[in-house]
């Protein structure tokens, strides 16, 4: 009993840590997220769509860390914005729309169809997320957070981080 424990412990400190990683790699450890002073209405309103992803996938990443109780309904609404707003990524990036301050690569429109499967991989992990237990959430956030990592990998930028104007 005492071992099983243990071995249960390790695993959690395990699995925290490498969600910490991933999304400390998207940037989503980073408190200071606002729209970066972006003006065109477009890019304001796909940014907005990127934050409230991110604010939905911390309620399910801080529930499995053990941060916040887990709490099925919450969980279920959170999986359920997700599954909304990844749903809505295509149409919010279909016009080719820029701004000073957006981070969006504009090779995303000259490979629209890669951009699509990386939108609808992040979909498709939004749906197959499980909050009946927390063993199903712990196993099917990583594909998730992956979903989300896997574009911005390569189409968000990350060089203007440190800009602060
Ligand atoms: C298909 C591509 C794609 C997927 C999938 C995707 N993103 Fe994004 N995300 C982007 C792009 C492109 C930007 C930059 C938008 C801009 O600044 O114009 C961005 C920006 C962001 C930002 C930064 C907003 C800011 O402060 O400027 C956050 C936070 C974010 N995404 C969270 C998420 C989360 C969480 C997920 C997964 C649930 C996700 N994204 C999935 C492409 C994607």
């Amino acid at each position: 009993m005492f071992k099983r424990v243990n071995k249960t412990s390790h695993l959690n400190r395990r699995w925290v840590g490498y969600v910490a990683a991933l999304m400390l790699s998207l940037g989503l450890g980073n408190a200071l997220m606002a729209d970066h002073g972006v003006t065109n209405k477009r890019v304001k309103a796909r940014v907005e769509l990127m934050t409230s992803q991110k604010g939905a996938l911390s309620v399910l990443t801080d529930m499995a860390a053990g941060r916040r109780p887990l709490d099925k309904q919450q969980a279920r609404s959170a999986r359920k914005s997700l599954i909304n707003n990844t749903k809505s990524i295509r149409k919010a990036f279909k016009r080719i729309e820029m701004d000073p301050h957006s981070l969006a690569r504009p090779s995303l429109w000259t490979n629209w169809e890669d951009f699509e499967l990386r939108a609808s991989s992040a979909h498709k992990a939004a749906k197959n997320l499980n909050t009946r237990s927390m063993n199903n959430l712990r196993r099917s956030l990583p594909a998730m957070i992956q979903g989300c990592h896997s574009c911005h990998d390569r189409y968000k930028r990350h060089d203007k981080g440190f800009i602060t104007h």
